[in-house]
């Protein structure tokens, strides 16, 4: 049978990149009865500075969105990363099997790397715990968006690793990307880039938790090009094709049929149609997140309860990883 897993950051809101990339997936996964399981990664947040006044807020909002987009706790697993040791646990034994050299040539290591005068060890072996995430429960199919299709490969050598050398443990994950197109949501400011959480530019992405006037404004900044034709061609026009891609991606509609429907409109007329397409959407999750941030100890409960399940799957494995290993011989 299949096991699903798959993480998200806690460190700021969910943006539509996250949304139609990753948490999207997860929810048609849910809805076909899959074993699921998603974790809100504390752990790895902290690997930039984090406020710990404002780490708290941010963990139980991340859940709060979680459970605001459709993720249900009665039939996924939802668990806080750092309530279940054995994650850090099974990253010391990958780490010890995985080479400096190896984890060098990543390119999100690089990319980040370059703009520190410091690089912590954190940010180097990142990708170390990741893989533990992913194997310490076993996973088979892992749904993220296109920027973390490198550190699934690192995970799935790493397992292939440890199986050769210890015997078999975990099976070989595969990466499930998102079809048409969304497993690349591009920035509203610089289409060649990805949005993302970490773009100092707060108005190079949309967030689920943005008021409606600034998604307005948002989209009507968004880069374009010279054309004020509604095209689809992401190669050529990135820019407009990024709005048509969130556009179908809401409305169910084939970019064609959008291009069709606006052949009428300039780029700015556009821009308006597809500010409303989006705040009509994100209307109700947007009331469900305030509803769940008002109760945070249920949030707390069902994190409690994600985090119990999740260590008992994940103790499972960590007793057959120690014996193999060889730390545990009485077992
Ligand atoms: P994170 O928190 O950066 O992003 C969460 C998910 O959102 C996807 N994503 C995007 N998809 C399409 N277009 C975009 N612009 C876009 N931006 C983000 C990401 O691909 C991801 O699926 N390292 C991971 C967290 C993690 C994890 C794991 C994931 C930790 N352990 C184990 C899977 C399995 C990360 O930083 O995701």
């Amino acid at each position: 049978p299949r096991k699903i897993f798959s993480g998200i950051q806690p460190t700021g809101s969910m943006h539509l990149g996250n949304y139609f990339g990753a948490i999207t997936q997860w929810i048609d996964l849910q809805h076909k009865n899959e074993d699921i399981t998603v974790s809100v990664v504390d752990l790895h947040s902290i690997t930039l500075p984090q406020d710990p006044n404002v780490l708290p807020k941010s963990i139980l909002e991340m859940t709060a969105t979680l459970l605001a987009c459709g993720i249900d706790p009665n039939k996924s697993v939802i668990f806080q990363q750092s309530r279940v040791l054995q994650h850090t646990e099974l990253f010391w034994y990958l780490g010890c099997i995985c080479t400096m050299a190896r984890l060098a040539h990543l390119p999100q290591y690089k990319e980040k790397s370059a703009l520190l005068k410091d690089v912590l060890l954190g940010i180097f072996i990142y990708p170390v715990l990741q893989a533990a995430d992913i194997l310490v429960h076993k996973a088979t199919h892992v749904p993220v968006g296109e920027d973390q299709i490198q550190q699934l490969q690192l995970c799935q050598e790493l397992a292939q690793m440890f199986n050769k050398k210890f015997g078999t443990v975990f099976p070989i994950p595969r990466t499930l990307l998102s079809e048409k197109g969304s497993a690349r949501i591009r920035s509203l400011r610089e289409p060649s880039k990805k949005m993302s959480k970490s773009d100092p530019d707060s108005k190079s992405r949309i967030c689920l938790t943005d008021a409606s006037d600034d998604i307005v404004k948002k989209i009507k900044k968004a880069v374009t090009d010279f054309t004020s034709a509604v095209t689809y061609d992401p190669e050529s026009r990135p820019g407009v094709s990024n709005l048509i891609l969130i556009h179908s991606l809401i409305s169910g509609k084939q970019p064609q049929v959008i291009v069709e429907e606006s052949q009428y409109l300039d780029t700015l007329k556009y821009k308006h149609l597809v500010a409303d397409v989006i705040i009509e959407h994100l209307l109700p999750i947007k009331k469900k997140i305030e509803a769940y941030i008002a109760n945070p100890e249920y949030l707390d409960q069902v994190l409690r309860e994600g985090s119990e399940k999740a260590q008992a799957t994940a103790e499972e494995t960590m007793v057959e990883v120690r014996r193999k290993v060889g730390i545990n011989f009485l077992e």
